[in-house]
């Protein structure tokens, strides 16, 4: 008898059965976090008021359901939602494991501008190629949260010519795609209940149009690192050590570039005179985005600063953590030590977070309760 196993797939005595192909192990689905940039977005941050936890609850795992429900009425529309939470309502929502890297936006001083903290609790990231749509989808999510939230900011985000920002310039073109944009943006398996989550963090900038305009084109490709028109990146020995692009493009200890992948839009009131970009940034890990902020408001090294902040001032901050979609669909059950103790934990992970960033900077709680890294307060956030 030769060493084979049966038909019937019967072992034979003293020989092991030939392991047959196995499946490839297939990762959690995401939200739709990653995609293509769209001509419109809406950005609605909103803090959970005492009391209506089990409104949001209710909502989150509908929320996939409703951008269906909505979209379906468009299907060429390709309307999406991410839902992101923050670090202090996540204990008052859930009980259980938290995203290992989940905390509260770090504010940054550096020793002319400031990344600043604001409040907000949920992120609902809208996007679609029309805004009918989205504002649709906001129009529904309030519906359900109504009563229960206070709106801390709600942006209509809208495609400017050829993608680009009201700066002038070409906006996402690095953004890495396929794999690689898999790999900055999505959570693997070091941090398992969460695997395919994502952090983002948002910061909407307003723009001081009239002295941007002041310059050049050829100063302004000077602050951005590429050049306006065709959009090419400046040669090394020309792109100044405070562009933007050369202080946000940043390597690991290995050498390889840590990425993130940006949705950022262009939005605005001509009648206020108001020109913005709403800055959104996706990462497996929300170290890469507070290293670029590093570099971009304390400078690398210090005091070399981002030269687009003299142009461009911060007016929100926040960090949120968009669960992968089967967190959503079966949410774990609510904590069971109740609101009191959950604001306790959130506390103490503040001070943990503190800690944290002492190591990098000096470090002290602001009248808000939120970081201010860097040691040189007190400066104007604005461009001079
Ligand atoms: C006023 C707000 C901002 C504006 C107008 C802006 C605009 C731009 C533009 C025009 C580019 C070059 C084209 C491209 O690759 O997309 C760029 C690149 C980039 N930006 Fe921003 N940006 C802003 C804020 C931020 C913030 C807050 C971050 C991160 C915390 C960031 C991260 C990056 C990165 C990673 C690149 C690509 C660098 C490279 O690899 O070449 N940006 N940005």
């Amino acid at each position: 008898m030769t060493g084979t196993v049966g038909a019937d797939q019967r072992p034979v005595r003293g020989l092991q059965p030939v392991p047959g192909p196995q499946p490839m192990p297939v990762a959690p689905e995401s939200q739709p976090v990653l995609g293509p940039l769209t001509a419109a977005a809406i950005f609605l941050v909103v803090s959970v008021k005492a009391g209506g936890e089990p409104t949001v609850r209710d909502l989150l795992p509908d929320v996939a359901a409703l951008a269906r429900s909505v979209g379906s009425r468009v299907p060429e529309g390709g309307l999406t939602c991410v839902a992101g939470i923050g670090s202090d309502v996540w204990d008052r929502l859930f009980g259980g494991p938290r995203p290992a890297e989940l905390h509260p936006f770090l504010e940054l001083a550096g020793a002319k501008y400031t990344a600043i903290a604001t409040p907000g609790d949920l992120l609902f990231h809208i996007r679609a190629r029309h805004m009918d749509l989205c504002f649709e989808l906001a129009t529904q999510i309030m519906d359900r949260l109504s009563g229960w939230v206070a709106i801390d900011d709600e942006v209509h985000g809208f495609r400017y010519f050829d993608e680009r920002d009201l700066l002038g310039f070409v906006d996402g073109t690095e953004n890495p795609g396929g794999r690689a944009a898999v790999a900055a943006v999505l959570v693997g398996e070091d941090d398992p209940a969460f695997a395919s989550g994502s952090y983002v963090i948002v910061q909407k900038y307003l723009h001081d149009i009239r002295a941007w305009g002041t310059l050049p084109d050829e100063e302004q490709e000077r602050v951005i690192g590429r050049t306006k028109l065709s959009n090419i990146e400046l040669p090394d020995g020309v792109k100044p050590a405070n562009s933007h692009v050369a202080l946000n493009t940043i390597t690991g200890a290995d050498g390889a570039q840590r990425q993130i992948v940006r949705f950022n839009m262009a939005f605005g009131s001509a009648g206020r005179g108001e020109f913005g970009t709403y800055f959104i940034g996706y990462s497996a890990t929300p170290s890469v985005t507070e290293q670029m902020l590093m570099n971009m408001f304390i400078g690398n090294p210090p005091d070399n600063y981002d030269r687009i902040l003299d142009y461009s001032t911060a007016v929100s901050g926040g960090l949120f953590f968009a669960p992968p979609a089967g967190f959503l669909a079966n949410l774990p059950d609510p904590p069971a030590h109740g609101m009191a103790g959950a604001r306790g934990e959130a506390r103490a992970r503040q001070a943990a977070s503190q800690d944290q960033a002492d190591g990098v900077a000096t470090a002290t709680p602001s009248a808000g309760g939120s970081l201010r890294i860097g040691g040189l307060k007190g400066k104007a956030n604005h461009a001079s």
